[in-house]
């Protein structure tokens, strides 16, 4: 029991100190040198300056977007305003300017050809392959109108004909989108809008370098921004992204903490495939006649839609982050240590000396050896009569 006790306390109350072996070398020595400088510029340059770990970042930005478009435009010799070609209508992050609409009107439900080319057909037989088909304009009735020389469908009629080549709008280039976005970071309660409300903004004009900081874009500039061909894009429709990136240190006046500006065409990646290129979508409007009957005007749109992207990200000093940071730096320094160690040891062409010089091999001989008192002798191995085991290192006793 005392004994196990003993053992207990001996190995608690221990300290054990390495011992260092000095290598006397100019190569060695200005590599060790070199490295810790490595390491410490890097965590000095990159980690504290470029990467800023001494602050804590938020980047749960919460956003809210509003949008209005303002310009008339001529589709088809009538005048067309926001009600007319802004799709959805309420304003949101997301919407479309339509600048082409086909139209076909009075389709009431019923039977009638088709008028997609691939649904041609000269006898029945050429239609019942397509019966389920997803492609037509209805339901695919398995009989072929052969006057007409297409499939007949049930559904809304007569079948739209989206071959009809119809001008697209040419003034949606001139028109202004205003971008109101307000953002809040959570972490530090900082709230904050595109644009500072004691300012006038009803005449300006968003230009990266001119007037960065006003939210009223003409098309035309977002456009020439994201290198569109213009035509093509009226013609087919495109998605756009407007890009609105908050990145604030909050280490500085909060008036610094402002948004940019960026824009990007969304739909690049799909620029040459064959389906669904551009943007379009389809709504219809419906009526009744006067005995109650339904019928519908069908449009299919021809957008640009737009998508107003928000990111963002705050940052702010704070004592968690850089006190970890600066323990990461100076165990780091160590590094230096195991990389000199490892050519030291393996690379260079004394390594065995340095290894027997680094790694001391104690044998039985040794220890009896010592044993033997020397007088003047301060350090002693001592192999005492106790019951206490030690860990298997040697136990360097001093004689107070
Ligand atoms: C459909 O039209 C194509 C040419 O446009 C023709 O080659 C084909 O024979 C026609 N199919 C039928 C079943 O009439
Ligand atoms: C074929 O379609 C035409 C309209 O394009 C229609 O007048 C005619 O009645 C249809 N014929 C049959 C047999 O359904
Ligand atoms: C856009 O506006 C400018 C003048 O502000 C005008 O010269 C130009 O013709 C307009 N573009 C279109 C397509 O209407
Ligand atoms: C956030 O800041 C506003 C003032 O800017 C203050 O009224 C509000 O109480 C703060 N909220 C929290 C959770 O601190
Ligand atoms: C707006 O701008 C004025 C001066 O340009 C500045 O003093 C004020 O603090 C700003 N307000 C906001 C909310 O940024
Ligand atoms: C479009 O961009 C080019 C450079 O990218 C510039 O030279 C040109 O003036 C711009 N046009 C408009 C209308 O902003
Ligand atoms: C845009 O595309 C149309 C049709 O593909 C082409 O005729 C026109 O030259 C293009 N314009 C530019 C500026 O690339
Ligand atoms: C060390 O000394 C012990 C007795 O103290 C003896 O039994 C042992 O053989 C010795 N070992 C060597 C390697 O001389
Ligand atoms: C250890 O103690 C025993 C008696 O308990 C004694 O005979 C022996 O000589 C001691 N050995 C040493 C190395 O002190
Ligand atoms: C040391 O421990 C071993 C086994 O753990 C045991 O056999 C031996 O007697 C112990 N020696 C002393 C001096 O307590």
């Amino acid at each position: 029991m005392t004994s196990a006790l003993c053992s207990c306390m001996t190995s608690v109350l221990t300290y054990e100190t390495y011992k260092s072996v000095v290598v006397r070398s100019w190569p060695l020595g200005i590599m060790y040198r070199l490295a810790q400088l490595i390491i410490i510029s890097y965590f000095v340059g990159y980690v504290f300056l470029y990467e800023k770990a001494y602050q804590v970042a938020d980047t749960n930005i919460e956003s809210s977007v509003t949008t209005k478009v303002k310009g008339f435009g001529k589709l088809d010799n009538a005048v067309m305003d926001v009600a007319d070609y802004i799709y959805p209508p309420q304003g949101e992050g997301a919407f479309s300017i339509i600048t082409k609409i086909i139209e076909t009107d009075n389709q009431f439900q019923g039977r009638c050809p088709e008028s997609e080319k691939e649904f041609n057909c000269s006898s029945n037989a050429d239609c019942i392959q397509h019966l389920g088909s997803v492609q037509a304009d209805g339901m695919i009735t398995g009989e072929c109108n052969t006057t007409a020389g297409y499939c007949e469908i049930e559904g809304w009629c007569p079948a739209e004909d989206d071959k009809v080549k119809i001008k697209p709008m040419p003034e949606f280039v001139n028109f202004t989108i205003y971008i109101k976005n307000s953002i809040r970071f959570p972490l530090f309660n900082v709230t904050r809008g595109n644009f500072n409300s004691t300012k006038d903004i009803e005449t300006c004009k968003y230009d990266k370098i001119e007037d960065p900081f006003c939210p009223i874009f003409q098309v035309d500039y977002i456009l020439n921004e994201t290198r569109q061909n213009v035509t093509m894009l009226a013609e087919k429709g495109g998605e756009i992204g407007i890009i609105i990136q908050w990145r604030c240190n909050l280490d500085h006046d909060v008036n610094f903490c402002v948004p940019k500006y960026s824009f990007s065409q969304l739909d690049a990646p799909f620029q040459n495939a064959k389906l669904s290129k551009g943007y379009n979508f389809r709504f219809a409007k419906y009526y009744k006649t006067e005995d109650g009957t339904d019928y519908r005007r069908l449009h299919k749109a021809f957008a640009i839609r737009f998508d107003v992207i928000v990111t963002g990200t705050a940052r702010k000093f704070s004592l968690i982050p850089t006190v970890i940071n600066v323990i990461t730096a100076v165990t780091s320094v160590g590094m230096g240590t195991v990389l000199c160690d490892l050519i030291l040891l393996h690379c260079s062409k004394r390594a065995q000396y340095y290894k027997e010089k680094k790694y001391e091999e104690v044998s039985e001989e040794q220890i009896n050896e010592s044993l033997t008192p020397k007088p003047g002798s301060q350090l002693s191995v001592r192999r005492g009569n106790s019951s206490c085991n030690d860990s298997g290192a040697i136990s360097l006793s001093t004689n107070f």
